[in-house]
């Protein structure tokens, strides 16, 4: 696991954006894996920014999102594919048909689950998988517990994730209770995996990470059975 402890939430963003910016030139055809919540909105600015200058180019590139909430529809302002569209694809050039999000509406859930993985399979797998860590330490909707190699599945979010994601809904009430997520054997699959962790309330999950051994009660530590992770940390997240 190679950590780069940075200064700023600007600069993690500009570093894993230059991560993923280099994959895209080296691999135009790359298949990221992608996550939504605060952590990599400035990480999409950066690629925004690249793709307007010139500098990159999605056309030929993939994605397939981590997670998506159970009940909330694609045009739902806090559905993730709504997210997805707003901070990212709507100002790249990416196919549509090249964007995958579990569907949260799908009327057989279990079904979702098993064509996600075959989505995942048909593109031959996630090239880059980027993560952000929960204040719990899940890593997609992985909660606590979640065994290590588990794969797309339907997951009751627990409490603490459900209050630290009110705050994009009207009331607690509103979020939903269930969500789709890649599971933990599902990311580890991926050939490169960056994680991105920014400010305090991150510190304790980022603690667990640093101990240094996979500890299902904090998910994010699963990476440390992968062979190729980035962890990118801005100093509060960090500690000292
Ligand atoms: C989002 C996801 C989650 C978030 C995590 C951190 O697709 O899978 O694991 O990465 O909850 O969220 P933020 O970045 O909002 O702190």
């Amino acid at each position: 696991m190679r950590w780069h402890v940075v200064e700023s939430y600007e600069e993690m963003s500009r570093m894993a954006a230059g991560i993923i910016a280099e994959a895209l030139e080296r691999n135009p055809r790359l298949v990221l894996g992608l996550a939504t919540g605060s952590t990599p909105v400035g990480t999409y600015r950066e690629l925004i920014k690249a793709f307007q200058e010139g500098k990159i180019s999605f056309k030929e590139a993939f994605a397939v999102n981590l997670d998506e909430y159970v009940g909330l529809a694609p045009d739902h302002p806090q559905s993730y594919a709504y997210f997805m569209e707003e901070e990212l694809f709507s100002h790249v050039d990416m196919p549509p048909d090249h964007r995958h999000i579990p569907r949260g509406l799908a009327p057989d859930l279990d079904e979702e689950c098993r064509r996600y993985e075959e989505v995942i399979r048909n593109l031959g797998g996630v090239d880059l998988q980027l993560l952000g860590i929960g204040v719990n330490g899940h890593i997609g909707f992985n909660e606590p517990g979640t065994p290590f190699d588990a794969r797309t599945h339907v997951v009751e979010l627990t409490p603490s994730t459900r209050e630290a994601n009110a705050r994009f809904f009207e009331s607690i009430d509103e979020v939903p209770t269930h969500a789709i997520t890649m599971g933990l054997g599902t990311i580890l699959e991926a050939r490169h995996i960056l994680l991105l962790a920014s400010g305090p309330t991150k510190r304790e999950a980022i603690r667990a990470l640093r101990e240094g051994e996979p500890d299902p009660e904090w998910p994010a530590t699963c990476l440390w059975l992968h062979k190729n992770v980035d962890v990118i940390v801005d100093r509060e997240a960090y500690g000292e």
